[in-house]
């Protein structure tokens, strides 16, 4: 049972407090366990739903997905009834995760007709159909982003973040933000934090500001919805552990992929259109420009990479 104290600040309690708890991975962070020499990397090249099927249950740690949401923006952007399509995917996300994983959806509040989605209707489906729960809808905003004279100028989307359990894995020291030197030495006064965790820097909140890819960016490998490095490698630092399996069945270019190589994660990418190798090939060649290692492991199948990455 916790041992309780008016004291924030009381060290050993705290430890004796953690130490009593079970060990679950929700006490853990990405220093309790072993970065693997290589990650394991699946690319599959197919419909998601189909991919999905043939996933063991609960062996995903992440689920991170950017989806079409019928807006016409592409080819692949266009399906009759948009929440009756992206039920068979949410159902399978939800059986495939595991019971401390997390899944997160990139999207916005903005349908356009009977036929389109967007971030509304999928909290409004699983939150009605399925056991997830909402722990966080994080705002990304942008400074930079398309001018507009009929409205006002877009510069945030939503990314909402579900969990299985309330046993989910969350690695907040890993992705805190430095504090500036004046606001260290304020924040150490403050008697209601930690000291110890203010040296570690702050909570990120969710409010995230970093920016879009713009059209000559040096991290662009040509797909035109490419998400932003830096936005995906927190996603991935905080939700799950090196070692672990990330999955996105709308990989698009493989951002996911190339954060899983550089974090140490396993990685499940599934596209419908080939080019997804060419893009995750130009990530890589990014990757090597910048002194990053690039090695991995190519499973050529799902069996593979079960077989290489779970350990009884
Ligand atoms: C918004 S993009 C993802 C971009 C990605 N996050 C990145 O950083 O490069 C969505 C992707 O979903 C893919 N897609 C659309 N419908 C699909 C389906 N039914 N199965 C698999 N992939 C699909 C598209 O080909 C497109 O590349």
């Amino acid at each position: 049972m916790a041992i309780h104290n008016k004291s924030h600040y009381n060290h050993a309690l705290m430890t004796l407090n953690k130490m009593n708890k079970d060990n679950t991975l929700k006490y853990k962070n990405s220093t309790d366990f072993e970065i693997p020499e290589k990650s394991m990397i699946c690319l599959s090249i197919m419909d998601c739903c189909d991919f999905l099927k043939t996933i063991p249950d609960e062996s995903v740690q992440l689920i991170c997905i950017d989806p079409p949401y019928n807006l016409e923006l592409a080819g692949w952007d266009t399906y009759d009834n948009y929440i009756e399509w992206a039920a068979k995917w949410l159902n399978e996300a939800f059986r495939v995760l595991s019971k401390t994983g997390s899944m997160v959806i990139f999207g916005g509040i903005q349908f356009r007709n009977a036929k389109s989605g967007d971030l509304i209707d999928i909290i409004h489906y699983v939150r009605n159909n399925t056991k997830f729960k909402l722990v966080n809808t994080i705002i990304w905003r942008y400074k930079n982003g398309m001018s507009a004279h009929r409205y006002f100028a877009n510069r945030h989307e939503e990314v909402i973040w579900l969990v299985k359990s309330n046993e989910y894995y969350f690695d907040l020291d890993s992705v805190r933000v430095p504090y500036s030197d004046d606001d260290l030495k304020l924040a150490l006064k403050d008697k209601r934090l930690n000291p110890e965790n203010t040296l570690k820097g702050k909570n990120p909140t969710n409010v995230w500001e970093i920016n879009r890819l713009n059209g000559n960016s040096k991290e662009r490998v040509g797909h035109p919805t490419q998400k932003p490095v830096e936005i995906i490698e927190r996603l991935v630092k905080a939700l799950s552990y090196p070692g672990s399996i990330v999955l996105d069945f709308f990989a698009g270019s493989g951002t996911i992929g190339r954060v899983c190589v550089k974090e140490g994660r396993h990685c499940l990418m599934c596209d419908s259109d080939s080019t997804l190798i060419e893009y995750f090939n130009k990530h890589l060649k990014l990757m090597q420009a910048l002194g990053q290692n690039i090695d991995y492991l190519k499973a050529e199948n799902i069996t593979d990479f079960f077989k290489n990455t779970i350990k009884e």
